[in-house]
């Protein structure tokens, strides 16, 4: 079906095209209109227009009244102040849009679908091989899944690509280590099914024992970098070795993407690896057009403004002196795969704020080698850093990284004893505990990473994020579960819209946020901030818990009014449960 016009889009229209009756010449005058806590909307956009137009703005202001058609939509407008315009709309036109919404079958709620959207490439979920998960991973999984989700609910072609660390000289020690002790093959590199948390304690078995290796013998670290060549070379044997330890690490991050509630697929893992083939190809490249130049040995892409503290330029190194690539090549080959192979429009990366100089850096060279041109955006979703309660980065007392499985525990735990401890009437079994436990401790991770501006530190605080009141996940998941208990007492009453009837203030404010839910989600995906989609739908529970306090539900006057109100709270929870699927986080329909 096609999209329904929200109520402040046809406010907005009208007022437009009164706008522009009035002031001749302007096309697309803009009112700038708001939801308000005057009266439902306040357009501010006049005083501006009137300036340019050398025009009274009350004057103006009075002329858009007259012109405006109200339709059944606007019940009220008025001027106020210097040349702000007051609009209430009628409550008729409030549920008559709800009710549009409501019958959408494939569940968008209105929000449209673009068919001529672009494809974004986005890159997130990138842990390294053979290394533990730490707290920093959990952002850019978590972030990364939410912008997938409400980038392709808009309509958009998303592909993605877990970049993950697969690559580098660390895996010369490792390989050689297992090559001259052979019996770790079978036990830490076994074949045989082993748990996410095994795999990942026999890597860090290995990778303790080489690294004590590394450091204490020097002929074996002469031998780990011969290895390395092997491994670049392409020598059958290492690679095959090397494999064993990608196999088993993704044993491990599958597991963590599973206790994430995330589904990741095999084929979008294209680690650094896998753009090998393409490395030297692009140095040559960027060399043959002057876009990088050799510097002490090095190819290096230099920048008028990238100083080091010395004041001599720092350049992106493409190609080190000894022969060897870095990041850099990778992602400057992965990008020329991304826009010349999976014909992005749209280049996204789900990345710690301390690479924001590497993708600067990054992306201006592909600039300048023509790979990203004017049609494709290239963007850096930057992440803050997640910092313990003291407000320092997040380490245990022994001042060693948190590993992200264990935060993940302790969440479920804890939000499996804030449901127990709710269902005062026991009506849940241990099993129903336990699952309920499991999506509220995920989804207070998730919320709470995603709640917050990405580009913002935030400190991990369980107490907090499993806290009933507040804005966390919880209590968004228990407005849900509350309107779902009531709309199963209703038995055999169902939610039907009444637009012939008179709301209450708090019905109003309800139904005016819920028309906001197609605009909050098209802002969402164009500016890359799922949390304005969190801030939205934690107001839209705020809202129902209002109007729940003020109007009784199953006990209203007129059995019109308690089908209404069933309505109302039907699609807030739809919209609820619609809006957290976007993020990733489950609404149990008990809790
Ligand atoms: N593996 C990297 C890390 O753990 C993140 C990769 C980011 N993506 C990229 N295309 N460079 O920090």
């Amino acid at each position: 079906m096609a999209s329904v016009t929200s109520l402040t889009a046809s406010v907005h229209q009208r007022l437009a095209s009164a706008l522009s009756a009035a002031l001749p010449g302007t096309a697309d005058a803009d009112p700038l209109l708001r939801r308000s806590d005057r009266a439902d909307y306040q357009a501010n956009g006049i005083l501006a227009l009137a300036k340019k137009a050398k025009a009274n703005p009350r004057e103006l202001a009075a002329q858009v009244v007259e012109r405006v058609e109200s339709g059944d939509v606007i019940k009220e407008i008025e001027v106020s102040g210097p040349g702000f315009l007051n609009v209430t709309v009628t409550d008729r036109a409030i549920l008559e849009n709800l009710a549009a919404r409501a019958t959408d079958p494939a569940e968008r709620l209105g929000v449209p679908h673009a068919d001529d959207a672009g494809t974004t490439v986005i890159d997130y979920a990138q842990p390294n091989v053979a290394k533990e998960m730490h707290v920093g991973h959990l952002r850019s999984a978590v972030i990364g899944d939410a912008m997938v989700q409400i980038l392709e609910f808009t309509g958009e072609t998303v592909v993605r690509r877990h970049h993950i660390g697969d690559w580098g000289t660390q895996f010369g020690m490792l390989i050689q280590y297992v090559d001259e002790h052979p019996e770790t093959l079978d036990h830490e590199l076994g074949t045989d099914e082993v748990s996410g948390e095994q795999a990942m304690s026999n890597l860090n078995r290995l990778y303790k024992a080489s690294r004590q290796l590394f450091d204490s013998d020097e002929e074996f670290k002469t031998r780990a970098r011969r290895r390395v060549v092997d491994l670049q070379a392409g020598d059958p044997a290492t690679l095959a070795v090397w494999q064993r330890f990608v196999d088993e690490s993704k044993i491990y991050f599958y597991s963590v993407f599973d206790k994430l509630d995330m589904k990741i697929d095999d084929p979008d893992i294209v680690g650094e690896s896998g753009y090998n083939d393409m490395l030297e190809e692009t140095c040559r490249l960027l060399e043959e057009s002057g876009v990088a130049v050799r510097s002490e040995g090095a190819l290096c892409v230099f920048f008028d403004d990238v100083k080091g503290p010395d004041g001599n330029p720092v350049p992106l190194i493409v190609r080190k002196s000894d022969g060897g690539y870095g990041y850099a090549a990778t992602d400057l080959s992965a990008i020329r795969d991304r826009v010349f192979n999976l014909k992005a429009t749209s280049l996204l990366y789900v990345v710690d704020a301390r690479q924001a100089l590497h993708f600067r850096m990054v992306f201006e060279t592909a600039r300048r080698a023509g790979w990203l041109g004017d049609d494709v955006t290239a963007h850096q979703l930057a992440f803050g850093t997640v910092l313990g309660k003291d407000g320092k980065p997040f380490k245990t007392r022994e001042g060693e990284t948190v590993r992200l499985i264990d935060l993940l525990d302790e969440a479920i735990e804890r939000a499996t004893a804030v449901v127990r401890e709710k269902d005062t009437q026991q009506r849940l079994s241990e099993t129903e505990i336990v699952e309920r436990g499991t999506q509220v401790g995920i989804g207070a991770v998730k919320y709470a990473d995603l709640s917050t501006s990405a580009n913002r530190d935030y400190k991990f605080d369980l107490d907090q994020m499993v806290s009933l009141n507040g804005d966390t996940s919880v209590y968004l998941q228990y407005a849900y579960a509350r309107i779902q208990s009531i709309l199963r007492k209703a038995g055999e009453t169902r939610p039907v819209p009444h637009p012939e009837l008179e709301l209450a203030d708090a019905e109003r404010a309800l139904g005016l946020h819920a028309d906001q839910f197609a605009e909050t989600v098209a802002e969402s995906a164009k500016e890359y901030a799922p949390h304005k989609l969190a801030a939205y739908l934690y107001q839209l529970a705020s809202l129902y818990t209002t109007f729940y306090d003020k109007c009784p539900v199953l006990k209203a006057e007129t059995p019109a009014q308690v089908e209404n109100r069933l309505f109302l709270g039907d699609v807030t929870a739809r919209t609820l449960h619609q809006g957290m699927a976007l993020l990733g986080i489950r609404t149990p329909e008990r809790l």
